[in-house]
């Protein structure tokens, strides 16, 4: 069925939210507010994206999935980079359900480096969690797409500045 739009007379003509329903919607906006501090808030420098176990499960077998997901779980929270106040600041962790890429997983994308990685095996996301969300420096040999070339003017993302 197709979705039609509502024209500007009928969005003007939409209902304002009650009272209740603008006092719900800032206490929503305040609880999100106070949960984004209370996992991080500023304080967070990276976040690692993992697919593993989607509902697709099309880029990796699940129990590969499941591995990557445990160990980087179980590395993340030994070498406390989630600790509020680390020096380097905070690295979070999700479970994505499909990157899109659905081949030579599991995936991984970090914000905000934009930087996407393959074959996440346990192996590959110790390299990563070692050079990368540690030391800062993408690990070359798993990366989905090279680094930008320095100076060439354009990079892989359509961006011109050059840097
Ligand atoms: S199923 Fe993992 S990226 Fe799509």
């Amino acid at each position: 069925m197709r979705r039609s739009h509502a024209s500007p007379a009928r969005v003007a003509d939409a209902p304002l939210p009650t009272d209740a329903e603008a006092e719900w919607a800032a206490g929503a906006l305040g609880r999100a507010e106070r949960a984004l501090a209370a996992v991080g808030g500023e304080a967070i420098s990276r976040h690692i994206f993992l697919c593993g176990i989607s509902e697709k499960q099309q880029c990796c077998a699940r129990a590969e999935g499941e591995e990557a997901w445990a160990f980087l779980k179980m590395r993340l929270k030994q070498l406390g980079l989630a600790n509020a106040g680390r020096d380097g600041g905070i690295v979070r962790r999700t479970k994505a359900d499909c990157l899109q890429i659905c081949h030579a997983g599991p995936i991984a994308l970090i914000w905000p480096d934009r930087v996407w990685y393959h074959s996440c095996t346990p192996a590959v996301l110790e390299l990563i969690i070692q050079q990368h969300l540690i030391g800062g420096v993408p690990v070359a040999e798993y990366r989905l797409l090279p680094a930008p070339q320095r100076g060439a003017g354009i990079d892989q993302t359509g961006d011109q500045s050059g840097a």
